[in-house]
């Protein structure tokens, strides 16, 4: 596997605030990186960092390209999809005005036609409620949307910040199971961050665990699933 996304030396800041220290990590080109780590680790400030949101510095490459000067708008048109915390969905639209918000700065529409069935395909509880403001659906199925929505840019990486946050375990198993049937049949790389580190580590082949703003332990997911303290503190067994 090559990178898809490299990270070295990351640092981010809100105003004079530093809160992320030299990061390093990758994300491998169709592959998954999971962010692990307590409340308040950086894990939400790291893929802002990326989203071009806040400040930050240090090399951030997208298939080779440097991108750590670029704006939000321009790093998400090179393909990075961020799904923010609290979704991001907008509540007064239906399901399918939020959709093609997700789909705006595509001009092949014959192609985002179908791109809607195959998010539909997905998410079949969306295509029923297309016509239904979002405001008005579940959490579960607000999550689905705002997922939906990020895969409409045809993303080649889509970053998730705690899709599970709020949902019942029986939609958090339904969505992880989703979110890998669309890495392993489209390809598309993430990057997730999850406080159920079991679950984020069954879907990710890469991990990293965040401490106060560093990279406590980075490899593969495998590796970090066997440390001891990454066990007690964060698989709970
Ligand atoms: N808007 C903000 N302004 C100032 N500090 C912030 C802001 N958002 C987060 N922080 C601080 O940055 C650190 C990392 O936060 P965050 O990335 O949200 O953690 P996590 O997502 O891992 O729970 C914390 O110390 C937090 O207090
Ligand atoms: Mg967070």
């Amino acid at each position: 596997m090559s990178a898809l996304l490299e990270v070295s030396g990351l640092d981010a800041y809100y105003g004079p605030i530093q809160a992320l220290f030299g990061l390093d990590f990758v994300v491998e080109e169709g592959g998954v990186t999971a962010l692990l780590g307590a409340n308040g680790a950086g894990k939400t400030t790291t893929l802002r960092a990326l989203s071009g949101l806040i400040r930050r510095q240090g090399d951030i490459r997208l298939g080779g390209r440097a991108i750590v000067g670029l704006s939000t708008e321009a790093v998400a048109r090179l393909g990075v999809a961020h799904v923010p915390d609290g979704r991001g969905t907008f509540t007064d639209l239906t399901v399918e005005e939020n959709l093609r918000l997700g789909a705006y700065v595509r001009r092949d529409r014959a192609e985002v036609r179908r791109d809607f069935d195959r998010v539909f395909g997905y998410f079949p509880r969306l295509a029923e409620r297309r016509k239904q403001q979002a405001g008005t659906l579940s959490g579960g199925e607000q999550q689905m949307l705002a997922i939906s929505r990020a895969l409409l840019m045809r993303p080649k990486l889509l970053m998730l910040d705690e899709p599970s946050f709020g949902l019942a375990p029986m939609i958090v198993q339904e969505i992880f199971r989703i979110l890998a049937a669309i890495n392993r049949d489209e390809g598309v790389s993430m990057l997730i961050v999850e406080q159920n580190a079991s679950l984020a580590l069954d879907l990710a082949d890469h991990a990293v665990l965040i401490e106060t703003g560093r990279a406590a332990m980075s490899g593969a997911a495998h590796m970090l699933r066997a440390d001891d303290a990454v066990r007690r503190a964060y698989l709970g067994y």
